[in-house]
């Protein structure tokens, strides 16, 4: 059993991992400010600290806890907020997460866990890219988790921070924020059980990567013990289109209304897919849920909560 810090572990992904640290026996301290997570996602048998990752009261909490492994999941994720107020974004995304691995450092922490971003690091690709793919962000999320990166990989080589940067897709799965600018399964998932009409943006052809959280959950769980100061793709290397997911969330749920079609939105790329051979190679990770499973599951799970 050790001492774990999981960083918006109040959010989607977060809360998830949270969740199988609490199973798999760990003691599990949560910081996030609740800015797009919610208290409910939280589960039982946490600290939970409702702070932000850039206050001195968070550096002065790790120093105080002392955790052994830092997953740092919270950040500014809205790509459109990320353009109208790009310091925003810097200051949360890249001085926030300084401000942790200045105290990771200082506590001497085993592991410091990096969500990163591998659609907007590497921009449109028809094919899955590995980390090798030249990296050019078009957003200033993208800017602030690629340099997120640069500081992970400083502190490892400059005081020996134990890091692992891991590149997700595009992730699904139960506890997505349906009213987020992300998340186009939680947002079809609520809209279909409602029998709301949905969007097909780009007109159903943007192709992405879809992996399913507890995947993304099992890439953290090892990435604890292997892989360190590197980045790794974290995704299916299988591209679909929001056409085709359109059409098989509607198969699984029987929804019946016709998409409504509309233009791409500024900054949304066209394609995106990352090849995982190096996660598969050096943490022995593979995606195993398939999307006709996770998506389900996701239904399931929504199925639960929308209120009808
Ligand atoms: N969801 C995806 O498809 C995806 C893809 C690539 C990378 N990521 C990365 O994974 C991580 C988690 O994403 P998610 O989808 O779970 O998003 P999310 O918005 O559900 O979770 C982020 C959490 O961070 C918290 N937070 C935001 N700013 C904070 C601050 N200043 N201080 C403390 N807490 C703060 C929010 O309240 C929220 O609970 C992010 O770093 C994101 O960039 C997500």
């Amino acid at each position: 059993m050790a001492r774990m810090l999981v960083t918006g572990g109040a959010g989607f992904i977060g809360s998830n991992l949270a969740r199988r640290l609490i199973a798999l026996g760990h003691e599990v301290i949560i910081v996030d400010n609740l800015s797009t997570g919610m208290r409910e996602n939280i589960p039982e048998g946490v600290q939970f600290y409702q702070l932000d990752i850039r206050e001195v009261e968070t550096y002065n909490l790790i120093l105080d806890v002392k955790p052994e492994y830092i997953f740092h999941l919270a950040a500014q994720i809205d790509v459109r907020k990320s353009v109208d107020e790009p310091q925003f974004d810097a200051e949360v995304n890249i001085l926030g997460t300084l401000n942790l691995l200045k105290a990771a450092k200082k506590v001497e922490v085993n592991r410091f866990i990096f969500s990163s971003s591998g659609g907007v690091l590497y921009g449109n690709t028809n094919v899955p890219v590995d980390e090798t793919y030249p990296i050019n962000p078009i957003s200033p999320y993208g800017i602030s988790k690629w340099v997120g990166e640069l500081y992970c990989n400083f502190f490892y080589r400059e005081f020996g921070v134990p890091i692992v940067s891991l590149r997700y897709a595009n992730v699904y799965g139960p506890r997505q924020n349906p009213l987020g600018e992300a998340g186009v399964v939680a947002i079809f998932a609520s809209r279909m059980l409602r029998g709301d009409p949905c969007i097909l943006y780009g007109y159903g052809k943007p192709v992405r990567d879809y992996v399913y959280v507890e995947d993304v959950v099992e890439a953290n769980i090892l990435a604890m013990h292997k892989g360190e100061g590197e980045a790794f793709n974290i995704g299916t290397g299988k591209g679909t289109t929001v056409e085709q997911l359109f059409r098989m969330m509607a198969d699984i749920i029987g929804y019946k209304v016709a998409p409504v079609y509309k233009p791409k939105r500024p900054g949304e790329l066209d394609s995106s897919m990352v090849d995982y051979s190096k996660a598969k190679r050096v943490l022995g990770w593979e995606p195993k849920v398939t999307l006709e499973e996770g998506l389900r599951m996701t239904i399931d799970w929504f199925r639960e909560r929308v209120k009808l």
